[in-house]
């Protein structure tokens, strides 16, 4: 497995493979994989020839220290797992100094509003951070096609702004969401929660699922404070965030109109750790 810790490095051994006529696909990641990570690879290993999987913990999308601290970290393992996935992908597994120099900001974004709500509202900055790093790996990379799960759709439709905003060339493929036995979104931050609490995270999946059966029926408001009782009677899922909003503009759904698709998306804490999950409503 090729394992390049230099931009200059990976540019060369890619422009290498681009001569050959190779097509390349991304799957930018924070490491500490897990099949939701995979499933990204695989899809990107049956549409390009070269695939480039990024392992770096973006500071700059953190909005607090604890939070990036704590976030886990395990280069090893996670080689491990690419490579028994496929030994010829090429990571790319920088060091901060060597993305950012010493300058550790973000750039500043115009997403056309679609970063002022929920992760946006919540976490100041976070998408500035996020496109501010995706950016530099599609310019870095140049991916005929580039991956990201819907667990952050949110993040799916800013990137595929950005891209849209700054005319890259490059296609972004959004991937459905892979889920534990008990229907919890897979994320890394799963690894922090105790075992029962774990265990019990179903809960958040399922919220989703009877929202979802109460909206042809329900107004969003009365949807939103059904699930708003459901996380007041829970000792262990503190409630963050429940949203109804148009999928591709991301605004609070007031009124149902026709012909639009409408997501629900929630954001929790489980003994300090956040989780968010969303779901298409229509
Ligand atoms: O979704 C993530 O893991 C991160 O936000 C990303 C896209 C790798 C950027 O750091």
């Amino acid at each position: 497995m090729h394992v390049f810790y230099s931009k200059r490095e990976l540019e060369s051994h890619l422009q290498k493979e681009r001569n050959k006529n190779r097509t390349v696909g991304l799957v930018p990641t924070m490491g500490a994989l897990h099949q939701g990570h995979l499933s990204l690879v695989k899809k990107a290993i049956a549409q390009t020839n070269i695939v480039v999987v990024s392992v770096f913990v973006n500071p700059t999308q953190f909005d607090q220290k604890e939070d990036l601290e704590k976030y886990p970290r395990n280069l090893q393992r996670d080689l491990d797992l690419l490579n028994e996935v496929n030994p010829n992908i090429v990571v790319f597994a920088p060091s901060a100094d060597e993305i950012y120099s010493g300058n550790v900001n973000s750039k500043s974004y115009d997403f056309d509003g679609l970063d002022k709500v929920m992760e946006g509202e919540f976490r100041t900055g976070h998408f500035d951070g996020v496109g501010t790093i995706v950016e530099l790996f599609l310019r870095t990379v140049h991916p005929d096609k580039a991956y990201f799960g819907e667990k952050d759709f949110q993040q799916l439709q800013i990137i595929k702004k950005l891209v849209e905003k700054r005319q890259l060339p490059y296609e972004i493929i959004g991937c459905p969401i892979e889920r534990e036995a008990n229907g919890l979104a897979m994320s890394s931050r799963n690894e922090r929660l105790p075992k029962t609490t774990r265990n019990e995270a179903g809960f958040i999946h399922s919220t989703l699922v009877t929202a979802k059966s109460k909206f042809g029926t329900e107004s969003a408001k009365e949807i939103k404070d059904w699930v708003k009782s459901e996380f007041a009677k829970n000792s262990v899922f503190e409630l963050e965030y429940f949203e109804i909003t148009d999928e591709s503009t991301l605004t609070p759904m007031l009124k149902k109109q026709a012909n639009q698709k409408y997501r629900a998306f929630i954001a929790v804490y489980a003994d300090g750790v956040r989780l968010i999950d969303n779901l298409r409503l229509n």
